[in-house]
């Protein structure tokens, strides 16, 4: 395989997850405002954009490298469906997206680290910003995670309902 077919591979592994991360934040942001969780919803919707922007990134890129952006939409293991509803429990929600936020991490990080020994530093370059996104989105929910197992979910909850 030609070093471009091997990034191509790479970026469009990513689109694939970006995208499947920008439906998933959104389900997940509209499940929760439902509720009435308007703290933890307006970051999942501030999540769903970061991931779209990820994604246009991708597309650019995979076409300026001369390939087809193919946009196959599953996460990194390979999941295609969204297996969240209303009755999915807040910390559930949670778990599943630091998941799903470790994998980007791991898989980026990896990918990175081969594109730079093909010699590509935009891309590689380009990758690092994203996966400081990705790794800015893990860290809060972890916090988010942490503070519920301090304080317990419900008070958790009265905190996530103020809206500002
Ligand atoms: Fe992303
Ligand atoms: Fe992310």
């Amino acid at each position: 395989m030609k070093n471009n077919e091997i990034i191509i591979e790479h970026l469009n592994n990513i689109l694939c997850a970006e995208l499947f991360a920008v439906n998933n934040y959104l389900i997940s942001s509209k499940l929760l405002k439902s509720r009435g969780i308007y703290k933890l919803s307006n970051q999942q919707r501030a999540n769903s954009m970061d991931e779209m922007k990820h994604a246009d990134a991708m597309m650019d890129r995979i076409i300026f490298l001369g390939g087809n952006p193919k946009c196959a939409f599953r996460d990194y293991s390979g999941q295609t469906d969204i297996n969240i509803d209303k009755t999915t429990s807040i910390k559930t929600i949670i778990e599943n997206d630091i998941s799903s936020e470790m994998s980007a991490v791991e898989y980026i990080s990896n990918a990175i680290n081969e594109i730079e020994n093909l010699g590509d530093k935009i891309t590689s370059e380009l990758l690092i910003g994203i996966l400081k996104d990705e790794d800015n989105h893990l860290q809060w929910l972890q916090e988010q995670l942490a503070c519920i197992n301090n304080i317990g979910l419900d008070l958790y909850i009265v905190y996530s309902q103020n809206n500002d």
